[in-house]
């Protein structure tokens, strides 16, 4: 059956579900736009704190929004699911769909979440999922609501950490997967004030639209990262090539930064998800394979600076990490990088070190197992230390005292893995520099 307009006239009523990253700031933003918003959690302590006016994560602009739809009554957040979902316009499934045991996104809390919103829709309600889920997962979610009196559509996020708000805001284009037109023409006049260029097309191509995203920028990384190690054994210069690239308009410059490799939340849980589903319908996905293989080597390239900073091994050796999250602004430590190359370290018996300007806990589970001590500042944690190695991008250490920094140091190694710091002025303060496809 198809209906629309059947939800209670007044402003546009929405239930967020799942209020992490991507719920969070969807629920902000459409409230920013003047709708009416209910964010819903099974978290109580996370619903009181948002409900105080405090993000519960690092992320610029979020705070300042937040409070704006608290103030002005079109924002508030529960944990009563049932009340928040009851005439509401649309319902946002944002959920997490973790890495399952075989690579494949686990659905499990999407068809929860399903099932229990499915009495409580009014009829005419439009589902909207947000999680990334495997291609195919739209009919799942059909399924688990068993309403032929609602649409469910796919509307991926494409959000970066650290620019969430503002990417949602003002968003390259938003993608919308619906079986039924006017469930894409009612989801389609919700974004319709950002005055982005709206996709339009079926829930499978929706889904898969984000996965290629996702593969296609970590391939990104992946190659320049290569092309940087290509850099360092001919010599040349990674900076003067890439700024060679990106002038190109087919290129551009985004998301190619040479770095310690690709991680967070998002690359490569759904690289290794995009495989699965490449392997389900019987296509090897060999390119985005390399990409994986290459991303994994790069974490070692690091290492390998690191010990011959040390002079050729890093058992005993002191290392300093500048930077501990997956990139700047964010004090998301989730498959960083950073954690990655300082595993390998630990393995082979480096004594560790570090700062993150996010303020990460020491007991953080993430960096278990590591022996790590996490400091203060940058000089605290380059006490005595052989070699510094930088490790997220954070401003910050792009002007650190480098006379200073040598002068607190036992050794004199700068692996810079973001290539952040001036290299002259690196050797000019007397340190060994080497960065990515530079020194
Ligand atoms: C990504 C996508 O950009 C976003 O569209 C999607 O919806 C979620 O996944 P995010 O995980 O926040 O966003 O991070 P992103 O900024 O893309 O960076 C991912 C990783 O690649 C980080 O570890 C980052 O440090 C690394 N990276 C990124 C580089 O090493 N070099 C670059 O030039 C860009």
């Amino acid at each position: 059956m198809s209906v629309s307009g059947e939800v209670g006239a007044g402003p546009t009523r929405v239930a967020v579900i799942g209020t992490g990253y991507v719920g969070l700031t969807t629920a902000v933003c459409l409230a920013h736009l003047g709708n009416s918003v209910v964010g819903v959690d099974v978290d109580e302590a996370k619903v009181a704190r948002m409900s105080a006016g405090e993000p519960p994560i690092l992320e610029e602009g979020l705070g300042e929004l937040l409070r704006e739809g608290l103030g002005s009554g079109r924002l508030a957040f529960s944990c009563d699911t049932a009340a928040a979902v009851r005439g509401a316009n649309f319902v946002f499934l944002c959920v997490p769909t973790p890495q399952g045991a075989d690579g494949a996104a686990d659905l499990r809390f999407v068809e929860q979440a399903s099932a229990q919103i499915a009495p409580h829709l009014a009829p005419g309600a439009v589902v909207v999922t947000k999680s990334t889920v495997p291609v195919g997962s739209a009919g799942k979610v059909v399924a688990a609501l068993g309403r032929d009196d609602v649409a469910v559509v796919s509307n991926p996020e494409f959000l970066r950490e650290g620019k969430a708000v503002e990417d949602w805001l003002h968003p390259d284009r938003v993608v919308i997967g619906a079986e039924q037109e006017w469930a894409a023409n009612a989801l389609s006049a919700l974004y319709e004030p950002l005055g982005a260029p709206i996709v339009v097309t079926d829930p499978a191509s929706s889904e898969t639209i984000k996965y290629a995203c996702n593969a296609f920028l970590a391939a990104k990384v992946s190659f320049v990262n290569s092309i940087a190690n290509l850099c360092s054994a001919v010599g040349a210069n990674a900076t003067d090539v890439i700024a060679g690239m990106s002038y190109d308009r087919r290129i551009g410059a985004d998301h190619l930064a040479p770095g310690p490799g690709w991680g967070g939340s998002c690359f490569p849980k759904d690289t290794q998800a995009l495989l699965r589903i490449a392997e389900d319908h019987g296509y090897r996905f060999e390119l985005l394979e390399a990409s994986i293989r290459a991303n994994d080597a790069q974490f070692d390239t690091v290492v390998g600076m690191v010990a011959s900073a040390a002079g050729g091994e890093v058992s005993g050796v002191r290392v300093a990490a500048l930077g501990l999250t997956f990139k700047a602004a964010t004090d998301d430590l989730r498959d960083s990088p950073a954690i990655s190359v300082l595993s390998r370290l630990a393995a082979r018996g480096a004594r560790l070190r570090a700062y993150d300007p996010s303020g990460p806990s020491a007991s953080d589970p993430r960096l278990d197992g590591l022996g790590l001590e996490v400091c203060d500042d940058v000089y605290e944690a380059a006490r005595d230390a052989h070699v510094v190695v930088v490790l997220t991008e954070w401003p910050e250490f792009a002007a650190v005292d480098l006379a200073r920094l040598a002068g607190v140091m036992a050794g004199r190694g700068l692996v810079d893995a973001r290539n952040m710091i001036d290299p002259g002025a690196a050797k000019s303060a007397g340190f060994a520099y080497v960065g990515m496809g530079r020194s």
